[in-house]
């Protein structure tokens, strides 16, 4: 498939991505590029059209790009909308009683549990944990014999692990970080493929291929995290005083929900350790990936990011993530351009009209954030990489719905604040301490495997750019 022009519109740089084609997939080719990469089914009338209807062969589904529309499904007549089927059972195997994947008042009692936990001031509580982790990663590429060539993609899932485990558990996992992550990796590996018998909603007891795998992945999780969640109960029911770990885990296990005073049960802890896990692993990695890939390819925004990482990263913790603004907007910009969560979906309940549709009960509805960040009625030179867009003022012209990196609504990403103060902190370091260019003949292409990643790595030349 051939990329979007490189040098772009008027000279400015235009990242890889599926040039779309002209005319929509008929159901075979959908099928074929879906299990290959979900990106290339999106035909040009859906970055032109604000709904665009298409039938599926046991419903309709709506693609939905209009930021009316968008509020109206995700915010306003959010309860007409749940989530749908498919995605349920793509991504809730082992996740069934976490914040993602609960519905009703079950989600309800644990998303007012668990606001606490992301809370602006708790999450400015983690910068430490975040800047440890990135000064592992700095150590570990200061010391590699140059020139060193590292795959700056595998890397960031390792450090967002890192800083997940730093977070959650502060006092450590109680061993084998190698194999936890193996383990991870495994799970995604499974858990990321749309497969037709889920497309055309074959039930769950009908073998996929993978699931046994996955299976015994998750088993080794749950075993590794019960022991964890049991050693830390001890501790705080032993010593209840002021030595508590300061961390998402201690707060799980304290967390009540003020309409009721209950605490979570052992499984939702559990489930919601995995789910912060799996939510806030790759989605972050990939945001790094990607901002390091769009900023070795603009000397430009090189620049203005390392003046800045320079100046801010001298001077005291407090209020760092606010202070690197710069940094940010091309955080936000690479969110833009490459959502990790490409796509959302939902299931009508009730009938309704979406513009000028009537929508059926059980429809599907896709808000696709990758197609609405592209859009060519929102967008000034969708295609081209600009963090611009997101420095004062033109900042305050993004229309409202028509930016959805975090999806939005009462299932809006929980983790947001979090992932941007670790994105933005992370990558000023990088920057700070190391040239990074990107291997010459590295290709680099974007690919939906649950999130959307570089499909081939993301190969980089380091050098640090002094020595300790
Ligand atoms: C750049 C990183 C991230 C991106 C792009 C992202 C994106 C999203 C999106 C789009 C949704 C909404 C899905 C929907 O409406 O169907 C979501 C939900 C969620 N995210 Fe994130 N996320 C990120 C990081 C995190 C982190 C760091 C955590 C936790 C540590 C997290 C935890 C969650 C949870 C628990 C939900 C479900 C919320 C609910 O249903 O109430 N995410 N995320």
């Amino acid at each position: 498939m051939l990329q979007r022009s490189e040098p772009g519109v008027e000279g400015l740089y235009c990242p890889p991505a599926p040039n779309p084609p002209r005319t929509r997939l008929r159901l075979l080719k959908l099928l074929a590029t879906l299990g290959r990469n979900p990106l290339e089914c999106w035909s040009a009338e859906f970055f032109q059209e604000p709904i665009a209807k298409v039938r599926l062969p046991l419903a309709d589904a709506f693609l939905v790009h209009d930021p009316a529309a968008i509020k109206h499904v995700l915010v306003d007549n959010a309860a007409n909308y749940r989530k749908d089927p498919i995605q349920r059972r793509i991504l809730a195997t082992g996740l069934a009683d976490g914040l993602l994947s609960v519905e009703g008042d079950r989600w309800e009692m644990q998303r007012r549990t668990l606001a606490p936990l992301f809370a602006r001031r708790t999450v400015a509580s983690f910068t430490s944990a975040m800047l440890s982790a990135a000064d592992l990663l700095t150590e570990r590429w200061s010391k590699l014999e140059p020139p060193a060539t590292v795959d700056v993609a595998a890397e960031m899932t390792l450090l967002t692990l890192n800083v997940l485990a730093l977070t959650l558990f502060s006092d450590g996992i109680g061993g084998d970080l190698d194999g936890f992550r193996a383990a991870m990796n495994s799970y995604f590996g499974t858990i990321g493929r749309i497969g037709a018998l889920d497309l055309f909603g074959v039930p769950d007891f009908v073998p996929r291929p993978g699931r046994r795998r996955l299976r015994q992945t998750l088993a080794y999780f749950e075993n590794v995290i019960d022991a964890i969640i049991e050693t830390r109960r001890h501790r705080l029911e032993t010593s209840p005083g002021a030595d508590a770990p300061a961390d998402l885990l201690t707060l799980l296990l304290r967390a009540l929900d003020p309409a009721t005073g209950r605490p979570m049960s052992s499984a939702e802890v559990r489930s919601n350790i995995l789910t912060f896990l799996s939510a806030g692993h790759e989605t972050t990695a990939n945001t790094l990936a990607w901002s390091a890939f769009l900023l070795s390819q603009s000397s430009d925004w090189r620049a203005r990011v390392r003046e800045e990482a320079d100046r801010e990263l001298m001077e005291a913790q407090p209020g760092l993530a606010e202070r690197l603004v710069v940094t940010r907007a091309v955080i936000e910009e690479a969110l833009r351009l490459y959502p990790p969560i490409a796509a959302l979906s939902r299931m009508s309940e009730g009938a309704d009209t979406l513009g000028t549709f009537h929508v059926r009960p059980r429809s599907l509805i896709v808000v696709a954030p990758y197609v609405l960040h592209r859009h060519r009625k929102l967008w000034e030179r969708p295609d081209v990489f600009d963090p611009a867009r997101f420095l004062p003022p033109s900042k305050g012209n993004i229309p409202r719905f028509a930016y959805l990196p975090f999806g939005t609504g009462p299932r809006t990403c929980i983790g947001s604040s979090f992932a941007l103060q670790e994105a933005t902190i992370i990558l000023a370091t990088l920057f700070h301490r190391f040239e990074m260019q990107l291997l010459p003949d590295a290709s680099v292409w974007p690919v939906q495997k649950i999130t959307l990643r570089p499909a081939n790595g993301l190969p980089m030349r380091v050098s640090p750019r002094w020595s300790n």
